[in-house]
């Protein structure tokens, strides 16, 4: 994956004079940076409804996960994944033994679109968010929930059905590829897969 790039527009002028090793403090605080500029982003905004839904979290989490887009109760309360899909995805989180706490929860489009699939302008906006949030918590595993996800972060358009459990490594950080939470919902099968897949996250933290 290319490296971070700072739009000329001084938005993300932040990371330009972050010190090399950020704390805990450090990285709450950078995140609370970035927080208010998606809140103040006109780019975001548009065609969207509700609150921003910058994600929430450890700032220093090994395992940051990735949605798609804020539903209809995460654009009421400004959290991610709160909703039916959220409660799906926060159960297998404490079932694989890991603990909410510890981990980031968020999505490449931070708003609740107008229209059900965020479209690729959107989702490549949001990569520019979501690349300093990964800058700033410097994660070890990042966890691609969906075809949405995997396509802001690797730029692929993957079959999450074909190629879910997969690991993909890029510049230190792994990427797992799994089902979105949602998916379930519809196909309750799905979700032994998606237990199944997350339960490789505590080995691929060590390793
Ligand atoms: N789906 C997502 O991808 N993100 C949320 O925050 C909620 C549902």
């Amino acid at each position: 994956m290319e490296k971070l790039l700072l739009p000329k527009d001084g938005l993300f002028s932040y990371t330009q004079d972050m010190p090399k090793k950020l704390t805990k403090k450090q990285k709450q605080e950078a995140l609370d940076t970035i927080a208010l500029q998606i809140s103040q982003c006109r780019v975001c905004k548009k065609d969207k409804i509700g609150v921003a839904v910058p994600g929430e979290g450890n700032p220093d989490a090994d395992i940051v996960f990735i949605g798609e887009a804020p539903g209809k109760e995460e654009a009421k309360t400004g959290r991610p994944f709160i909703g039916r899909a959220g409660k799906l995805l926060r159960g297998l989180i404490n079932e694989v033994g890991l603990k909410e706490k510890d981990v980031y929860i968020t999505s490449p489009v931070k708003y609740l679109p107008k229209h059900v699939t965020p479209t690729p302008a959107e989702v490549a906006h949001g990569r520019k968010h979501l690349l300093l949030q990964f800058a700033i918590i410097e994660p070890k595993v990042v966890v691609l929930l969906g075809r949405v996800a995997a396509l802001a972060v690797l730029k692929q358009n993957i079959s999450i059905a074909k190629e879910h459990g997969t690991i993909v490594e890029n510049d230190g950080i792994k990427y797992l590829l799994a089902y979105h939470p949602a998916a379930p919902l519809y196909a309750p099968k799905v979700k032994a897969e998606i237990i199944k897949d997350f339960l490789q996250l505590k080995q691929i933290v060590k390793t």
